[in-house]
């Protein structure tokens, strides 16, 4: 857990073998899921022309968060690198369909995101057994649903959640990208840690100290 890392720039683009991609795709399946509704599917995707049309739309989007910024945050995040989609051997294309199990997903019925929840747990299985095989793992978001749906024949109502691009790397950073290009720093666990209430302090618990 603490060796994963999201991966752009290490990618060999080596091929993951049939073997390897299966563990990490029943893996993914394993995740617990509201209602036992298993909303995921996964898409893989090698051909070039399509991982070259969206890395165009994934540039066009960074243009368009780029023009929200100003000054030093512009500066920092021309040097950010944000997706491997060229250079990693494949992209994974996990989706959600919220028609999955209905009617009556047993335990969504307050809650509805509890359904994309349920993906994300998915993805998060995914990219741990990933890393367990050596393989790298980078979550692109930077992308418009609609855009994923047409390229990808994805049905209306069913949603990309993820483009994770996957492969063999180099080796995996022990600081997030994030962090080693002073775009952000990652959170003391003590601050996100609280006793009884919101805010509550947790003088018991060994989880370090809280910042300033
Ligand atoms: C929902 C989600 C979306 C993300 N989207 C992107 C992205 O579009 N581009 C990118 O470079 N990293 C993306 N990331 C990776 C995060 O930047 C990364 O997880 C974070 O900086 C912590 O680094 P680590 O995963 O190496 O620990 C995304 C991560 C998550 C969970």
């Amino acid at each position: 857990m603490h060796r994963r890392r999201d991966v752009r720039g290490q990618f060999t683009g080596a091929p993951i073998p049939a073997d390897v991609l299966g563990r990490i795709l029943a893996a993914a399946h394993a995740a617990p899921s509201v209602g036992l509704s298993q909303p995921w599917d996964f898409i893989r995707v090698t051909d070039d022309r399509t991982r070259r049309a969206f890395h165009a739309h994934v540039q066009h989007e960074r243009t368009v968060f780029a023009a929200t910024l100003a000054g030093e945050r512009a500066e920092r995040f021309d040097g950010i690198r944000i997706d491997g989609i060229l250079a990693a051997s494949m992209s994974l294309v996990v989706t959600y369909d919220p028609a999955r199990g209905e009617p009556a997903v047993l335990g969504r019925h307050a809650i509805a995101d509890a359904g994309l929840y349920s993906v994300c747990l998915a993805i998060e299985n995914l990219w741990l057994a990933a890393t367990a095989e050596g393989l790298g793992v980078g979550w692109v978001s930077f992308y418009r649903e609609p855009f994923v749906q047409e390229l990808l024949g994805i049905p209306a109502g069913i949603r990309p959640v993820a483009w994770l691009c996957v492969g063999p790397v180099t080796h995996l950073e022990t600081t997030p990208d994030l962090e080693r290009h002073g775009w952000a720093r990652r959170r003391p666990l003590a601050d996100a840690v609280h006793a009884e209430r919101w805010r509550g302090r947790d003088d018991q618990l060994p989880v370090g100290s809280r910042r300033g």
